[in-house]
């Protein structure tokens, strides 16, 4: 695949920046206390809830010469078109329950799934949640061909152009089904670096990649290094790398290396990660970056480089230092990437489902006991700030260099039953007892399970190479 230009169904745009290595276990332990600290703030933020903004779809532009016909009524006809780039919201749509799917690994037959998204290994017997497969409403995906939709309409006709020397390319997809194929997607990374930054949601994207393409590959010829910043799969003969670079805020920040409570955290607002050196040069690089900025409606953020050090710092509304953060992070992509070798994503908010009343469970207990996704169209909680979201569209469509933005935020929001929930585990240790006894105050709610819906934005990741 040439990435000489980014996909036309892509939104292309450009940011880099990462660097550094923390010991996974510390990783693992310090998000851990993070998300349960982060669960309790957000429980009280319901101001950060939302309400706003972008509005969505204008994919429905079908300007293009090849209309496929569409009757909007009747749902039980199958007249969806085929996926064309531009054409087909892929925000849009519904998951189908299949058993006949399965995923491509598990947390016991893939040895890379950390323990806390491992649901399996950690005690859950429940596995629906596995079979669901997203279908957009208006187009299908086709078996072997392109999939993917006009995600660059979602933020906007800015990001369509298209760039130079664009080849369409195809898509890791078998012949017979819609499903991901691996051998096809390590050949679309061959002699590339495919780098994942960003936080622990991302780190779970990243490690569902790397299960859904290893168990094709003997272990001769592939190799995992770990590190505490920098995390590195090799494909030996493919001389694919897929990376993961731990940079939270994409930005610098104190608690990068070792995790501080959350009233203890300086963001360095104009100061694009460390880790940013070792973005530069990759082939694909894939970012995020949310939930940290949501422990508290105000967060202290730091600028300039001064003797008085973190004394300096200025506490300020977490949409406002986000949106400089972000900023910080698009200067560095459109100063720093070329985009004639590098494509560029950004994956939107990953959901929470802390609140289970946002779906009309008055008693529930956050996302537990929850056991299929929600059907109601369009459903949106307090779990993704709408405000957040469109921060960082306004940014994206600012910049020069052509970013995709991957929108799975409306498709991982139905799905209330596929995070790891009490089937986790903190700092490497499964919670106690007691404390699955206690899903209202343990369940985790932000992380997924793996496999799970990681594999379905891994999916739509590749549809766009
Ligand atoms: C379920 O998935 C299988 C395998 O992908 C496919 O052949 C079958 O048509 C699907 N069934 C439905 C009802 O979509
Ligand atoms: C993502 O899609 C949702 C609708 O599902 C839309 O409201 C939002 O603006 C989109 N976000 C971006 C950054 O394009
Ligand atoms: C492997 O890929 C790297 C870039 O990631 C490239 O510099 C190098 O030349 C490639 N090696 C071979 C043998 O293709
Ligand atoms: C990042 O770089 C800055 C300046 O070079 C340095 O002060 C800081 O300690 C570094 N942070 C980490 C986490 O390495
Ligand atoms: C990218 O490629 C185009 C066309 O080949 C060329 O005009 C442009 O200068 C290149 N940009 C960079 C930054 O190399
Ligand atoms: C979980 O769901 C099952 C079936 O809906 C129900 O019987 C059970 O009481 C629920 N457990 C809790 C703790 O809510």
């Amino acid at each position: 695949m040439s990435f000489v230009a980014p996909s036309s169904s892509t939104v292309v745009k450009k940011m880099k920046s990462y660097r550094g290595k923390i010991p996974l276990s510390i990783i693992t332990a310090s998000l851990c206390s993070f998300v349960f600290l982060a669960l309790l703030y957000t429980e009280r933020l319901s101001f950060l809830s939302s309400n706003s903004i972008l509005k969505a779809g204008s994919c429905a532009r079908r300007s293009a010469v090849v209309k496929p016909k569409r009757i909007e009524k009747n749902p039980d006809l199958d007249d969806r078109f085929e996926f064309e780039p531009d054409e087909c919201d892929i925000t849009r749509g519904k998951w189908v329950f299949n058993l006949s799917i399965k995923p491509l690994y598990t947390d016991t037959s893939c040895p890379y799934v950390e323990r806390q998204f491992s649901c399996e290994k950690n005690g859950q017997l429940e596995f629906d949640y596995r079979h669901w497969e997203w279908r957009p409403d208006d187009c299908y995906l086709p078996k072997g061909g392109k999939i993917v939709g006009c995600l660059q309409h979602q933020i906007g006709s800015s990001f369509r152009r298209r760039p130079p020397n664009y080849e369409m390319p195809s898509v890791g997809l078998d012949s017979t089904t819609s499903r991901f194929d691996a051998e096809v997607a390590l050949k679309k990374l061959r002699g590339k670096r495919l780098v994942f930054v960003g936080d622990s949601l991302q780190r779970s994207q990243w490690e569902s990649l790397v299960c859904m393409v290893e168990w094709t590959i003997p272990p001769p010829h592939k190799s995992m290094k770990r590190g505490r910043i920098r995390n590195v799969f090799k494909a030996k003969e493919y001389n694919a790398t897929i990376e993961f670079h731990w940079a939270p805020f994409l930005v610098q920040s104190n608690t990068d290396l070792s995790i501080l409570e959350p009233k203890k955290r300086i963001i360095k607002i104009d100061s694009v990660s460390n880790s940013s050196r070792d973005w530069e040069g990759a082939d694909i690089l894939a970012f995020n970056t949310y939930v940290w900025w949501m422990i508290g409606p105000r967060l202290k953020t730091l600028w300039g480089s001064f003797a008085n050090g973190e004394e300096g710092y200025e506490k300020l509304d977490a949409r406002v230092a986000y949106k400089i953060g972000l900023k910080t992070w698009a200067n560095w992509i459109d100063s720093t990437i070329n985009p004639n070798k590098t494509r560029v994503f950004f994956t939107t908010i990953s959901p929470l489902h802390t609140k289970s009343k946002d779906w009309g469970r008055e008693d529930g207990l956050r996302c537990f006991n929850e056991t299929e996704p929600l059907k109601n169209k369009n459903f949106w909680g307090s779990g993704a700030d709408k405000e957040m979201m469109s921060v960082a569209a306004g940014v994206i469509k600012k910049m020069k260099a052509p970013v995709s933005v991957l929108n799975i935020t409306q498709l991982s929001m139905y799905r209330v039953d596929a995070h790891s929930s009490i089937y986790t585990a903190n700092g490497g240790k499964l919670l106690t007892d007691e404390e699955k006894a206690e899903p209202g105050t343990y369940a985790d709610c932000i992380h997924w399970c793996l496999p799970g819906v990681p594999d379905t934005w891994n999916h739509l990741l590749f549809a766009h190479l």
